[in-house]
């Protein structure tokens, strides 16, 4: 009886957290459904967007991995009329009013290309809820992770405003914290953040940063127009 009381007391709160996740998701399931959102991942943002005012009205903004688009709608509610939002995605993405996609991959030169000829010039913000296929292999999944959010940084690099904002997702693991020195050496705050509505289960943390600083002794690799090059990568390139 001694033995098993250990297990027994961590699997009643396991199934606790559980049951408090899926109360949750079905909460902001609901909520999205019912002020039409096209995504449970729209609350995040806006709880982000409240906390650290991200976004305001006339701002232009990158969206990087935008499907279904419930971040690009409220991107573009922040910034109204006069502002612009750019989402870029692997998947295609319904249209919204608004709002430009490119369907693409970010790691991949054509898309970077069309993302710069499409911004032509310079945003306010560079949002990143960007994703990998989860492999099930929890390092791995954390890696890839990580190497999407320094495209992100790239994509900061290049296009970001001084005194610019980035918002990037990352799975937690022990590459964060050579990610985060990243961006310390580039904005002036770094502030590692879970939202409300994020699951108490989740690994995934946000990582918002302002008061960008402009590309950290990096020159962006250059792009090549007529062709891709394969050896653009986020390990061989800025990190
Ligand atoms: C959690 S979803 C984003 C949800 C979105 N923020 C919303 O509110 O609707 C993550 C997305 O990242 C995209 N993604 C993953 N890797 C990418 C890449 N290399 N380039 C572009 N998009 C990518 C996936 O296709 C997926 O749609």
């Amino acid at each position: 009886m001694y033995l098993s009381e250990e297990p027994l007391v961590s699997s009643v709160s396991d199934l606790h957290d559980r049951w408090v996740a899926e109360r949750r998701r079905e909460y902001y399931y609901r909520l999205a459904k019912k002020l039409d959102y096209r995504s449970r991942a729209s609350f995040k943002l806006i709880q982000i967007d409240e906390r650290f005012g991200i976004m305001k009205e006339g701002d232009s903004v990158v969206d990087l991995g935008a499907c279904p688009g419930g971040w690009s709608q409220v991107a573009k509610e922040c910034v109204g009329e006069t502002g612009q939002v750019i989402g870029v995605d692997l998947r295609y993405i319904h249209p919204l009013e608004g709002v430009q996609f490119i369907i693409g991959d970010i790691t991949d030169d054509n898309t970077m290309i069309k993302l710069l000829e499409m911004v032509g010039g310079k945003v306010d913000v560079v949002l990143s809820d960007m994703a990998p296929n989860i492999a099930g292999a929890y390092s791995m999944d954390h890696a890839r992770s990580i190497e999407l959010c320094m495209y992100a940084v790239d994509v900061c690099d290049r296009i970001l405003k001084k005194k610019g904002k980035l918002v990037t997702k990352v799975f937690q693991g022990d590459l964060l914290e050579g990610y985060l020195n990243e961006l310390r050496k580039r904005f002036e705050k770094v502030v590692v953040h879970s939202p409300k509505a994020s699951r108490p289960t989740s690994s995934e943390v946000y990582v918002i940063s302002t008061g960008f600083l402009g590309a950290h002794n990096v020159t962006p690799k250059k792009l090549d127009t007529e062709e891709a090059k394969p050896e653009f990568s986020a390990k061989g390139g800025n990190f």
